[in-house]
């Protein structure tokens, strides 16, 4: 399972490069937004880091100037997703850009038919967002389960990209099912780590250590 890391934060990317878990990033105009940082620069910057996808949303609503976009972004690197959302003029969007070989991300899917329709538009990922289904009492995780089986039906190459996660738990759903990535925010990937009898564990086990007085190699 990919681990795609969600931020537009660059220095977010470049402290958690060397954990090994970073295998793209993805991000969407909130982001860009709280990270102060201009847009293309940033993508710019971020494509440079990390060598898997890197997400990067179009802001037009409409096909001719959402295009531009597209083409404008994934300019920038070979590694640039472009991020179109799931209405009439992004899906035409994702067909064109799909068909010229550019990576695509459907975002802001909701709905198994709509993760049905980017299939069918030749998406590369399709971005269910979980916690937002979640907020409003539905069921992310379910949604994710229902898009992972209808792919399955008829061979759809599209990536189901897990997002808006919200707990570790999520995570640990969404790879029971088979979801090809999850993207994570820091704070969240960080809490993947701990387990509260990970950390009693080390703590007796390296008290009882120093109580031997020895060193592995020399001095500790
Ligand atoms: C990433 O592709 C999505 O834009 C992101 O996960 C949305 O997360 P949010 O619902 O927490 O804003």
């Amino acid at each position: 399972m990919k681990f795609f890391l969600d931020t537009a934060k660059v220095e977010e990317v470049e402290s958690l490069l060397d954990t090994g878990m970073v295998d793209g990033v993805t991000t969407n105009p909130s982001l860009i937004a709280k990270s102060g940082g201009d847009m293309l620069e940033t993508i710019g910057r971020i494509a440079s880091l990390v060598e898997g996808p890197v997400s990067a949303e179009c802001v037009s609503e409409d096909y001719d100037s959402m295009l531009r976009e597209g083409e404008l972004l994934s300019g920038l690197a070979k590694n640039v997703a472009v991020k179109v959302p799931l209405t009439v003029a992004g899906l035409r969007v994702c067909r064109t850009l799909s068909d010229r070989g550019v990576m695509v991300n459907v975002t802001l899917c909701f709905s198994v038919v709509q993760a049905l329709l980017a299939g069918k538009a030749g998406a590369s990922f399709i971005s269910p967002f979980v916690g937002r289904l979640d907020d409003v009492g539905g069921d992310g995780m379910n949604l994710v389960e229902e898009i992972l089986e209808v792919y399955d039906h008829y061979g759809m190459e599209t990536e189901v990209l897990v997002a808006s996660v919200r707990h570790p738990h999520h995570v640990a759903e969404a790879a029971r099912m088979g979801a090809d990535v999850v993207t994570i925010p820091p704070d969240i990937l960080y809490k993947l780590y701990g387990h509260p009898l990970t950390d009693k564990g080390l703590e007796a086990f390296l008290s009882d250590w120093r109580k031997t007085g020895q060193s592995i190699g020399g001095k500790a």
